[in-house]
Order: C-alpha cells, then sequence, then structure tokens
C-alpha cells in the first residue's frame, strides 16, 4: 500500500520516524481517517479541518496546505481503491499519510459497556493517544462482545470506542449530546442532517428500553447493533437504523458526485 511521509511517496513499509518522536513515546500528535469510495474521499475538508481544530487545541504546529498536497499524491498513488485513508501529525514535526484496507466486519455488532471517563483537557483534539480506546474494545471482546459501549462511572452514555452511538428510545432516534464529551464525529453530523435524530442525555437505565441501535463512523457509516450486555435488542436491523443506513448512503452518493469541494 502506498503512504507519504513528509510528502514523498514511498510504499508504506518504508516509512520510518526516529523513536524519540513524541508522537510515539507519547502518543502526542493528531489523526484523522478519511473514508475513499472508488479512489474519491468522503468529507475530506471536513477531516482536514477537524485535524486543524485538534492541533490547535493541542497546540501542535501543523501545515494544512502540506497535508492537502500530502494528500493529493497519495491518493493519485492509490488509484480507484475502496480503502482508508490515515493522516497524521506527530509533536516530532512528521507528517504521514497511509492507505489502509478495509476491514471485514461482522453483519451486526453485540455491546458490552465498558466504565470509561474522557480525558477532559483533550475534548476537541482527536490525538494519537487512544490506548485506552483500544483496551475498551478488548475488555468487551474479553466479555464476548464485539464492541465495548462507553459508559461513564457516573451512568452517561457516550460512544463506542471509535464510533459514534445512535439508538431508538419511544419510536425516536437519539444520540448522546456533544456536552457530553463524544467526539464530534462527522459521521453523526451528517446522520443529523438527514434524519430526525437529536441529542439526548442517555443513561445506562435506558438501555434496557432500547427499541434499536446503530453504531456510526466514517469506516462504518451506519451498523447495526443485536445486544448490549448481553440482552438482545427486538429488532438488528431495525427499521429506523434500515432508513438511517439509506439515507447517510445516499448523502454520501451525493457529496461525492459533487466533487472534491462539497
Ligand atoms: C471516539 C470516536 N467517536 C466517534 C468516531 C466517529 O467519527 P467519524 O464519523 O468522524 O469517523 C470516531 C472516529 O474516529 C472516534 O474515534
Amino acid at each position: 500500500m502506498p503512504a507519504t511521509l513528509d510528502g514523498v511517496l514511498m510504499d508504506v513499509a518504508q516509512v520510518q520516524v526516529p523513536v524519540t518522536d513524541e508522537g510515539l513515546l507519547r502518543g502526542d500528535g493528531v489523526f484523522e481517517v478519511v473514508r475513499l469510495y472508488g479512489g474519491r474521499p468522503f468529507a475530506l475538508n471536513d477531516h482536514l479541518e477537524r485535524m486543524a481544530d485538534s492541533a490547535a487545541n493541542l497546540r501542535l504546529p501543523l501545515d494544512l496546505e502540506a497535508i492537502r498536497a500530502d494528500v493529493a499524491t497519495l491518493l493519485e498513488a492509490a488509484g480507484a481503491v475502496d480503502a482508508a485513508l490515515r493522516v497524521l501529525v506527530t509533536r516530532g514535526g512528521r507528517r504521514i499519510a497511509l492507505i489502509e484496507a478495509l476491514k471485514e466486519r461482522p453483519e451486526t455488532l453485540a455491546l458490552a459497556t465498558v466504565t470509561y471517563a474522557p480525558t477532559r483537557i483533550l475534548d476537541g483534539v482527536k490525538s494519537l493517544s487512544y490506548g485506552a480506546n483500544m483496551l475498551a474494545t478488548r475488555l468487551a471482546q474479553e466479555q464476548g462482545a464485539d464492541e465495548a459501549l462507553l459508559v461513564t462511572p457516573h451512568g452517561r452514555v457516550l460512544e463506542a470506542p471509535t464510533t459514534a452511538f445512535f439508538y431508538v428510545l419511544a419510536d425516536e432516534l437519539c444520540t448522546p449530546p456533544l456536552a457530553d464529551h463524544v467526539l464530534d464525529s462527522i459521521t453523526r453530523r451528517r446522520l443529523m442532517a438527514v434524519t430526525d435524530a437529536r441529542e439526548r442525555v442517555t443513561v445506562r437505565d435506558d438501555l434496557a428500553a432500547i427499541g434499536e441501535a446503530f453504531l456510526a463512523s466514517t469506516l462504518r457509516e451506519v451498523h447495526p447493533v443485536h445486544a448490549i450486555d448481553g440482552v438482545a435488542l427486538p429488532a438488528a436491523p431495525g427499521p429506523v437504523s434500515v432508513h438511517a443506513a439509506g439515507r447517510i448512503r445516499e448523502r454520501i452518493e451525493a457529496e461525492l458526485a459533487a466533487g472534491p469541494t462539497a
């Protein structure tokens, strides 16, 4: 797979960063993952703007024009692939962009709740420090689930380690509020624009009454959930999830057709 390091195109196996880079030593840096549909990036501008905001919040120098040029070089080399584009900037000042294969995933997911408190100082920073998120997934898998559902020590339901969380309660499509320190997901933004989804403070006790649920992200679009903490949901995918999946797919197609400035 192709990659760029500080703007130079090479095979991903050739990319090397100094072991003293604090991006490696301390997870100090920022990243984004963009989906490529037949080589066309979806919502690239939104991702790069969020990356610039992340870097500003982290007090990390970031050259957005250089990153745009790296991405253009890499996309040209990648061709018409269905893949992921990962872009990162480290505290050591390295700009890295990689093409990654999409993962095979089960059609529907079992979630297990995992206690998690977002690091408040990292609000608005999609940082390289994802060790806690990766651990949450492993803890959920140790319980026999596919993925974690993060719940604060005070019982607020947040999101999954790399996806937003949506659910249907009393026939309404809901998602936990940004004010509860979940990531301002680009898929979540689009879903809120194309469906009736609304923000709702969500507590652990709500989970027993949920009619359907799905995870949402750049890589998964809409990914239905069939059970939470071993309790099967009434439908997976339910009608609201199927509708949301169709609407987001239409929106993606429309934005891709409108071209890179959309
Ligand atoms: C913690 C977290 N929440 C949600 C998401 C989904 O965000 P997006 O829709 O921008 O991919 C991600 C994706 O990286 C994430 O890391």
